[in-house]
Formats: C-alpha cells, structure tokens, sequence
C-alpha cells in the first residue's frame, strides 16, 4: 500500500493510471475505522481495479463546539486494516495541503444542507461537499463509495456529482450494525458501557417505526409518536433532536400518509451523555 500526502501527488499518479484504462474505487473516510468501514472497501475492491482510501479528519464539518479536536485517531491501527483490506494508495493529506492559505471556496448542496443533521449542525454539510468535491477532483474515481448509515450524506454528495457534472458513480452501501442493531460508527468508543446499552433504542425505535408501518399504518404523525415514545423510555437518551418518517428525496419530514410502494426514510439523531448519534432505515409501505 502506497501513503501518499500530496494532494498533486495523488491527482498525477491516478490520472496516469485512469489514461490507462484502469477503473478506480474511492473510499473516503475519516480515520478510526470500524467494520462499518470495511465493508465500503471491500465493495469498492470487488467493483474496481485499482482501491484507493483517504483518512482526513475534515476541520471543515465540525462547527466551534463539536468534537473535532477530540475525534478518535489510529493512524496505526488503521493503516493495518487498509491493508489487509487490499488498499493500493491511502491518501493522508494534512490540513493546509488541503486548504492552504487564502482558501476561500464554498460548495453548498442547496435545501438538503438544511435538513435533517443540517439544521442541528449549520455549515456541516457544507464542510462535507467542499471536501468531497476536493477529494474526488484529486482522485478522479470511476466510483466513491458511502455508507447509508450518513443516509443524508450520500444524497447530497449525490446531488452535488450531478449538478457539477462530475464523473463518477456514488455507491450507498448498507449500514453495518452490532448484534443489538447500534450502528456502527467511530464515536461509539465514546460510550460508557451504560451509555453503550442505552444507544440499543435508536434502532429499536426505528424498528417499531417500521413493523407500525408494515403492520398498515399510514400516518405519519402516528410513527413519530411511536419512535419518539421508544427513545423517551430510555433515561440515559438525554435530547432528541429528530425522529420521524421523511421523504428519501427531499427529506421532508413526511406530515400526509403515503401511497402504497413508495419508500419512507425513517431518520433519527440523539445525543447519549455528549455523543451525538445517528441512523436510519428505509422502509418500503406495502
Ligand atoms: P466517516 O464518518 O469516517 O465515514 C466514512 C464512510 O463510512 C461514510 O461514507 C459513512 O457513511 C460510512 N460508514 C460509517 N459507518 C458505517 C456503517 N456502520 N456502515 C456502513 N457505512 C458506514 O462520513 C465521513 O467520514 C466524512 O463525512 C467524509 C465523507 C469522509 C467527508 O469528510
């Protein structure tokens, strides 16, 4: 496995190899990786020639008083698991190679930056599509690959690849979860053993929200109060700060039952002692 650190680096030996016809997976990440992680490279191994994997924990996405500074680092552990998951180039840019001085370019993915996480975190999403944008103008991909666990994530970076014409394939992979259904992602080391078995109702609750609508419930307001009441029951859920069915497209927050055979997002994010967590599921009304 190849460690690359420049930017320019990165962008001339994968462009030689594209103009070679090789097919190029992307996996950008932010470091302390996780099972959720691998299954993203191991997709992007099976699909393409070549796998190329980013860690940068992107300043840009954390606003004044979240955990940037604090975010889980394994540099060790994580370049072990790169490799044995078949990496040919981890790219491991440091911050002002990414934005050096006099950096001034935004990209914003209008209305969907609002919703969802982005009314709890303003500027986030933001901070994401400007350094994606980066990441795959230096990589060049025939695909790049996200998980649906960050399902609103996946839909802006989709939507910011088609309004910039740019040329390549998002995957969304499935959400890899843990025997209790908890998501699995970096800021679960953050949990206390307590606070561990307490983040158990998230999918719980995205769980009765589905068997409600597949049991025939159509209306809206009904599934919410249900997911709410599911994480209410849980003392050690200190906030909610959503829970509810919502259009995949739009993220609306759904308010009117829908027809049978369209698809519902059933998102939720809380805060457990200070770890904010999220997740979802996609349920499709019969
Ligand atoms: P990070 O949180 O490190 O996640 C990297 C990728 O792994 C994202 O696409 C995320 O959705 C996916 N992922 C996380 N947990 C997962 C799980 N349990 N199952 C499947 N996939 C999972 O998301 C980011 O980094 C950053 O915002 C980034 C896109 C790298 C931009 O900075």
């Amino acid at each position: 496995m190849e460690i690359i650190r420049q930017p320019r680096a990165l962008q001339d030996g994968l462009g030689k190899l594209r103009m070679q016809g090789r097919t190029i997976g992307f996996v950008p990440t932010m470091g302390a990786l996780h099972e959720g992680h691998l299954t993203l490279l191991k997709a992007a191994r099976e699909e393409n020639d070549l796998l190329v994997a980013s860690i940068f924990v992107n300043p840009l996405q954390f606003g004044p008083e979240e955990d940037f500074q604090r975010y889980p680092r394994d540099m060790e552990g994580d370049t072990e698991k790169l490799r044995a998951s078949g990496v040919d180039m981890l790219f491991l840019p440091d911050a002002l190679s990414i934005y050096p001085e006099g950096f001034s370019t935004s990209v914003a993915v209008k209305g969907l930056s609002e919703k969802l996480c982005g009314a709890f975190r303003p500027g986030h999403f933001a901070g994401v599509s400007t350094v994606v944008t980066k990441l795959l103008n230096l990589a060049g991909p025939t695909r790049a690959y996200f998980g649906q666990k960050d399902y609103a994530q996946c839909l802006i970076i989709k939507r910011l690849v088609r309004d910039l014409n740019m040329d390549v394939e998002i995957v969304m992979c499935p959400t890899l979860r843990e025997a209790d259904g908890l998501a699995m992602s970096s800021r679960n080391r953050y949990l206390s053993p307590e606070e561990r078995k307490a983040a158990g109702a998230i999918f719980k609750c995205l769980k009765g929200g589905e068997e409600k609508i597949k049991s025939g419930a159509s209306d809206a307001g009904a599934i919410k109060t249900l997911m709410w009441e599911v994480l209410r029951s849980e003392p050690l859920i200190r906030e909610v700060q959503y829970a509810s069915a919502y259009d995949p497209e739009t993220l609306d927050e759904l308010t009117e039952p829908k027809k049978g055979g369209a698809a519902l997002l059933l998102a939720v994010a809380v805060r457990i002692g200070d770890v904010r967590l999220i997740d979802n599921i996609i349920v499709s009304v019969s």
